[in-house]
């Protein structure tokens, strides 16, 4: 067992009173988890302190560079009031290969799991109650050298905040518009398009704003070269029905390897659905729609569950998808994952743990 001091705040925060308002990301919890990395020590000193901020250098390398890495997962009120992640195991693995990209020195991937674990216990009080909310966990890393020259970090901070939130999407489990983005790129195979970093998600604002602005939820990119071959959405991968075999594009370097992704592929096979990890086109995609072949598209992500698709617009071409309607595999598979991830089903061996 490491050594995870604990300082407990002396003036705790009031809980929200109505929990079906919270949004999402917009309150925290009471503590944080925290640990440096310098080149003499490595990373040392995890410890639990209260929620706060935190002291950079006006050069601090994050600041300029943008030598960040983050991860995203929740923990779930179950049902006899036991606190469960959701394949926490699976996070911090993809932290360690997004650190590898950025150069950030690796973590110990079982002491961040024990951290974790002793922090929510800490905060067991706020995960939330109501249906269809949680308490979302942001671990990420920084780098704080002060520092202009380009070069990695010497000093990092990896810090895990949370908080409790409802669904990512304002409409629910209600169908979101997409928007097929066609101007812009998110990333190319050798860039870092599969790395959990901050800069992903600055390249994708201009387009968000947009899409925004044109009356949808999210951008769904395509490959940055031929322009032709689809990636993922904003924030969550996809995936299409057609016919009776379910197609999602596979990782290819460009994309990010999500954990719900990876879920509903384990899921749906040990189901005996017929997936297919592929390359996949626009025009393949637009030609099942003329065809009557497309009958579901949905998204998969641990902010946004499993988020079903109504419109897909792609330049011209608007595709109502299952008749604005929840198809019967994204109803399933969110009925599924939600029952895992709540401890009400035991799911496949390691993916609900059991906390307190
Ligand atoms: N793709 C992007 C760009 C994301 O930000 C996310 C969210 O984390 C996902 C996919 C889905 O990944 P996961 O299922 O691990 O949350
Ligand atoms: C997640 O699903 O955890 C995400 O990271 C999505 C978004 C909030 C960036």
């Amino acid at each position: 067992m490491s050594d995870i001091r604990v300082e407990l705040t002396t003036g705790p925060k009031a809980k929200p009173k109505d929990e079906n308002a919270i949004g999402f990301g917009n309150i925290y919890t009471d503590h944080m988890f925290v640990m440096n990395y310098d080149e003499e020590r490595g990373w040392h000193d995890p410890r639990i302190v209260p929620y706060g901020d935190i002291a950079l250098a006006p050069t601090a390398m994050c600041l300029h560079y943008g030598q960040t890495v983050f991860e995203g997962l929740k923990a779930y009120r179950g049902d006899d009031d036991s606190i469960y992640l959701f394949r926490p195991d699976k996070n911090f693995e993809r932290l360690n290969l997004s650190c590898r990209r950025l150069c950030i020195p690796l973590l110990d991937e079982q002491l961040c799991l024990e951290g974790l674990k002793k922090l929510v216990e800490v905060e067991k009080d706020w995960v939330p109650h109501v249906e269809n909310t949680s308490l979302y966990i942001r671990p990420f890393i920084i780098s704080t050298e002060p520092h202009l020259g380009v070069k990695p970090s010497s000093s990092y901070l990896f810090i895990i905040v949370m908080s409790p939130s409802g669904p990512y999407y304002k409409s629910g489990l209600k169908p979101v518009d997409i928007y097929v983005e066609t101007e812009y790129v998110r990333a190319v195979k050798g860039g870092m398009g599969m790395a959990k970093t901050g800069g992903n998600y600055a390249v994708s604002l201009k387009s968000q704003v947009e899409a925004e602005a044109a009356g949808f939820s999210q951008t769904l990119w395509l490959d940055g070269v031929e322009r032709k071959y689809i990636e993922e959405v904003g924030a969550m991968n996809i995936f299409f029905v057609m016919e009776d075999e379910v197609i999602t594009p596979m990782i290819n370097g460009s994309i990010l390897s999500g954990i719900t992704r990876m879920s509903v592929i384990e899921l749906l096979k040990s189901e005996g659905y017929k997936v297919t990890e592929r390359r996949i086109s626009i025009d393949e995609i637009s030609d099942a729609y003329d065809m009557g072949r497309l009958k579901e598209v949905f998204g998969t992500g641990t902010a946004a569950v499993i988020s079903p698709v109504g419109v897909l617009k792609w330049e011209d071409k608007v595709m109502a998808v299952s008749d604005g309607a929840i198809g019967p595999v994204s109803r399933h598979l969110y009925e599924e994952l939600t029952a895992i991830q709540w401890g009400r089903k035991e799911g496949f061996p390691g993916w609900s743990v059991k906390v307190c």
